[in-house]
């Protein structure tokens, strides 16, 4: 018997992926959002699947992470790790990943929100560079 762990690897969301992510989103033990829905993640891939991307093990979905750019900001959404496979280095690879994509697409400052109620998440955060805005709040509208 062996105790390799299996190789992550990198590629885009696709279509087909809709259910496992959202399985691996509940596995992960995300704050719930309003828009983990099928048609929610189908329309955000019409709109481009460039900056959505997960990380898979054995073919299987471990990680995601969906990164936004309106030309303007940048944005990161959806970071999730399955619980098997943390401590890894794979959340940073799926960063990593999405901000040099962010990057090439022209982006130069990437705000993100982080939920106080996820274990982790802002040691996480800090790890891979960013810091909290003191001099900002967050605003949001359910339209
Ligand atoms: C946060 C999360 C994405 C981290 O994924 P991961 O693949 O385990 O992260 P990494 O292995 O790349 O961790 C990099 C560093 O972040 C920090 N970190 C990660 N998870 C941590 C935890 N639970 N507690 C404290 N620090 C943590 C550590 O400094 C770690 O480096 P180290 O392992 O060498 O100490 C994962 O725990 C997760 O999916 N959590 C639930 C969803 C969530 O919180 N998403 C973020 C939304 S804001």
């Amino acid at each position: 018997m062996t105790n390799e762990l299996p190789a992550i690897r990198l590629r885009d969301f696709a279509a087909p992926d809709v259910d496992a992510v959202l399985a691996l989103w509940r596995r992960a033990d995300a704050v719930a959002r309003p828009t983990d829905r099928p048609d929610a993640l189908l329309k955000r891939l019409a709109h481009g699947d460039d900056l959505f991307v997960v990380a898979t093990a054995d073919d299987q979905i471990v990680g995601s992470l969906i990164g936004g750019w309106d030309g303007w900001r940048g944005g990161l959404y959806r970071l999730a790790v399955d619980p098997s496979v943390r401590r890894r280095g794979v959340g940073t690879l799926l960063v990593r990943e999405v901000e040099a994509r962010l990057r090439r697409a022209g982006a130069e400052r990437v705000p993100i929100r982080v939920f106080f109620g996820e274990p982790g998440a802002v040691t996480f955060w800090e790890s891979v560079g960013y810091r909290p805005d003191r001099d900002e709040a967050i605003f949001v509208k359910d339209l």
